[in-house]
């Protein structure tokens, strides 16, 4: 396994998703792998297959993983959903490798597929997709449910322009978000690591466009679940971290100073976990406080 004191990762996330062909795949291989990521991605498979059956959906026929690395939540997608064909996305080769033959040995059905024809009736169970994400080609409005778990897209130097297309820069989205990435926490504690306005507003528009790449996938009133690593519960966090949560995840659905945004999710509900997988983040930043917490998963609807 690769040691992660040894990776300068703001380095190798240079390279985009390229970056997790190098030691950084060998390092996240060693983190999926443990107890704690483990058993997150069972709670995970578990959460959304309750939530899918209290939506009166327990069988759905399509399933997105979208950046699903080397495999090990698919496979506890495809023991929770016998009946679904489950598309899984990512850039990275080496990723798309481990999880055919995590796959093969779970005993699940999967091969490659090309992007353009993932969702065509013809084709095994789990189909796996190279491709650079987000992926605005993909067939749209197919998924009854994508599920993205502990995201950590990086994006190519290149990509920007591909970005800027695809709603980065979106008059009333940027205007919103100008305002949220220059707004200051009441209580200067809660103030987060990126207080820089210009790196704020990059992250909050690059994770927006992201997300309507996850609305392009799914059918309305389909299900989005984004898993993501957390400090507190999400209603614990401030006023001002959840509204650029939600105009990140698509779903905000009240004006900032007057000024709105299109909704393009509603937000649905939120389940925190205390987990050691919180340790991936302080294996990055090697900030002690990344050292708590755990995970959440955020449910939302396609409108
Ligand atoms: C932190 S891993 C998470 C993998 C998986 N969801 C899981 O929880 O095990 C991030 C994954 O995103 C993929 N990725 C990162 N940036 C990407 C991009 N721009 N396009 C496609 N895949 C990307 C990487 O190859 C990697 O497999």
């Amino acid at each position: 396994m690769a040691d992660h004191k040894k990776i300068d990762f703001e380095k190798a996330f240079l390279k985009g998703h390229k970056s997790y062909d190098t030691a950084v795949g060998d390092w996240w291989e060693g983190q999926a792998s443990n107890g704690a990521h483990r058993k997150a991605y069972a709670a995970v498979a578990e959460f959304v297959h309750a939530q899918l059956k209290g939506r009166g959906k327990p069988k759905p026929k399509w399933l997105v993983d979208y950046a699903c690395g080397s495999g090990p939540f698919l496979a506890a997608l495809a023991d929770r959903f016998p009946e679904a064909r489950i598309v899984a996305l990512d850039g990275s080769r080496k990723m798309l490798e481990r999880a055919s033959m995590r796959l093969a040995k779970s005993g699940h059905e999967s091969g490659p597929v090309d992007a353009k024809r993932c969702f065509d009736a013809k084709g095994p169970r789990i189909r796996l997709v190279q491709t650079s994400l987000p992926n605005f080609s993909l067939p749209a409005n197919k998924a009854d449910a994508v599920i993205f778990v502990f995201p950590n897209l990086t994006p190519a130097p290149g990509d920007q322009d591909y970005y800027d297309k695809h709603g980065y820069k979106k008059r009333e989205d940027v205007n919103v978000c100008t305002v949220l990435a220059r707004l200051r926490e009441m209580d200067p504690e809660d103030e987060v690591a990126v207080n820089n306005p210009k790196e704020m507003y990059d992250g909050l528009m690059t994770d927006r466009v992201i997300s309507r790449n996850l609305r392009h996938l799914v059918k309305k009133s389909g299900a989005c679940y984004k898993v993501d690593y957390a400090n507190a519960h999400r209603d614990e966090l401030s006023k001002l971290t959840q509204i650029r949560s939600l105009f990140v995840e698509g779903a905000l659905e009240e004006s900032v100073k007057e000024m709105w945004c299109q909704a393009f999710f509603r937000y649905v509900t939120n389940k925190f976990f205390r987990s050691q997988v919180i340790l991936d983040v302080y294996h990055q930043t090697k900030d002690p406080s990344d050292k708590t917490g755990g995970y959440f998963i955020s449910e939302f609807t396609a409108i």
